[in-house]
């Protein structure tokens, strides 16, 4: 397999050199500094002088670059070698990468969250993208292992910016997982100004049937600039700086072929995906989570999460599943002013324990039919959790992985914060069903959704793969 990347590749731009010779003071300099570095390449026979023209048109705002092929042979070892086994530790804290199925999604949920969309360039081909996606592989491999990538940040050439932007050098893995989604947009024609591609990435045969815009819920107030997107990737990792640097570097090699479109950066998850963790709390207070599949829960993972094997499934498909995202909005300073006995009735559950108000105990099944001595029902008919539960949804359960977040602040002095929540589900059906069953939910008045997207998350990749390989070649 023939690896190129972003970083290390020649480039047609011409951009690149005026850039150096803007930040080198003269074109002699550049030269100068160009003869330096293709000698220390020579010697090392690692670096080629393409990287820094690369980020010469970086810092120049230069976009749509042709990447060529011309910096195959450099780039090949850019993203694949250069580990330094002995910098970080390789065995605390690393979630393997390769698998049947993406880490990230039973894995145990982190602590931290950055979440990037992407969206493809106008010129991106379908070549381009599977050498995006070869080289996110590369990287994520070595991301999730607690490596620089390429060349490192330290060792590299003095007078090249090094391969590797070098926040999280000495971090550690802290637990990484890289979980990469693919878009609808991406099986379906472009539109580039006036004019439309068709098919731009030979996916639309592939589409699964299932795959299905969202439709618009009540109370939705989605804005597009932080929804949807053609890739996305979801980094989490214990310590923040891991995911953010994680993030960052995928979207450095993916210059010139895609670019982010949102990103939401997440803390204090809001989920448990195995029985060994604390069930955390989101910003309402409550414990959130417990009620989420769990990773030692095969029959549940099969009949929800994971996409099966079926007469009707094409085989590329078996061991995904499906992203939803939803940027939700909490009016937290509202909720704060509630009395501890609404609050509890909103949610259908103790604030302290988290047990559902008709028991005392955080895993025990709600009652739904418990009455209080007047009647009425001990856990409220609008209550989120007799609304969001199985029973009052066909059957369905949810695998919930959200983390809190604060955007900063408003003009009003209130916090922009809120739940980034996340499914996993082998139908995006399954996620409708629940939202569309919590239009009387009692939350609704203190939240507003106001991101959402869907994507396609393909199987994990077997050793020598890349992500998503499989639905390109079928
Ligand atoms: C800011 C918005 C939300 C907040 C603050 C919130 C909070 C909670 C809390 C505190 C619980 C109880 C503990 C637990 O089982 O995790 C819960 C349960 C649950 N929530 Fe949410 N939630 C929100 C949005 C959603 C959305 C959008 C969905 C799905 C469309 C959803 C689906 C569920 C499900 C399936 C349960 C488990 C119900 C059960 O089986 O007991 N939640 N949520």
């Amino acid at each position: 397999m023939t690896e190129h990347t972003s970083p290390n590749n020649e480039s047609a731009e011409s951009g690149s050199a005026q850039h150096d010779t803007v930040k080198n003071g003269n074109a002699e300099n550049h030269a100068a500094e160009r003869g330096t570095a293709e000698r220390g390449t020579a010697e090392r026979g690692k670096l080629t002088p393409s990287r820094r023209e690369l980020f010469g048109m970086i810092g120049a705002g230069a976009a749509g670059i042709a990447v060529g092929a011309a910096g195959g042979a450099a780039a090949q070892t850019a993203l694949s070698g250069g580990f330094d086994d002995n910098r970080v530790d390789t065995v605390h804290g690393v979630v393997p990468f390769e698998g049947e199925h993406q880490a990230g999604i039973t894995t145990e949920a982190q602590d931290r969250m950055h979440f990037a969309s992407f969206e493809l360039n106008r010129a991106t081909s379908r070549e381009d993208l599977i050498q995006l996606l070869k080289d996110w592989t590369t990287a994520a491999r070595a991301l999730t292992q607690g490596k620089d990538i390429g060349d490192g940040a330290v060792d590299g050439a003095l007078l090249l910016p090094p391969d590797d932007t070098g926040e999280a050098h000495d971090l550690g893995a802290a637990n990484l997982t890289l979980t990469f989604g693919f878009g609808r947009t991406l099986f379906a024609d472009k539109k580039s100004g006036q004019s439309v591609i068709a098919d731009p990435y030979g996916l639309r045969s592939k589409l699964p049937k299932e795959f299905e815009e969202l439709p618009l819920f009540a109370f939705d107030l989605i804005d597009d600039a932080i929804s949807g997107g053609d890739l996305c990737v979801q980094a989490c990792a214990d310590d923040p700086q891991v995911a953010v640097h994680a993030i960052r570097n995928l979207s450095r090699i993916a210059f010139g072929k895609a670019r982010i479109k949102w990103t939401q950066l997440g803390f204090g998850r809001t989920s448990s995906t195995s029985r060994s963790q604390k069930t955390p709390r989101n910003l309402f207070g409550f414990k959130d989570g417990t009620a989420s599949i769990k990773s030692d829960e095969a029959e549940k993972l099969k009949d929800f999460v994971w996409i099966q094997k079926g007469d009707k499934t094409p085989d590329y498909l078996v061991g995904g599943t499906y992203l939803v995202a939803r940027k939700i909005q909490m009016t937290i300073e509202i909720w704060d002013r509630q009395h501890l006995n609404e609050q509890q009735r909103v949610i259908g559950r103790t604030k302290g324990e988290g047990a559902p108000l008709s028991g005392s105990t955080e895993f025990e099944t709600p009652n739904f039919k418990a009455l209080n001595p007047d009647g009425s029902p001990v856990i409220d008919v609008d209550a989120h959790v007799r609304l969001a539960h199985s029973s009052n949804n066909q059957g369905v359960e949810l695998l919930r992985r959200g983390y809190n977040y604060v955007d900063g602040s408003n003009e009003l002095g209130q916090l922009n914060a809120g739940l980034f929540f996340i499914t996993f589900q082998n139908d995006p059906a399954k996620f409708v069903q629940v939202q569309g069953n919590l239009k009387s939910d009692l939350l609704n008045e203190y939240i507003r959704h106001i991101g959402s997207s869907l994507w396609l998350v393909p199987p994990g990749v077997r050793p020598g793969e890349y992500i998503g390989q499989r639905i390109f070649e079928a």
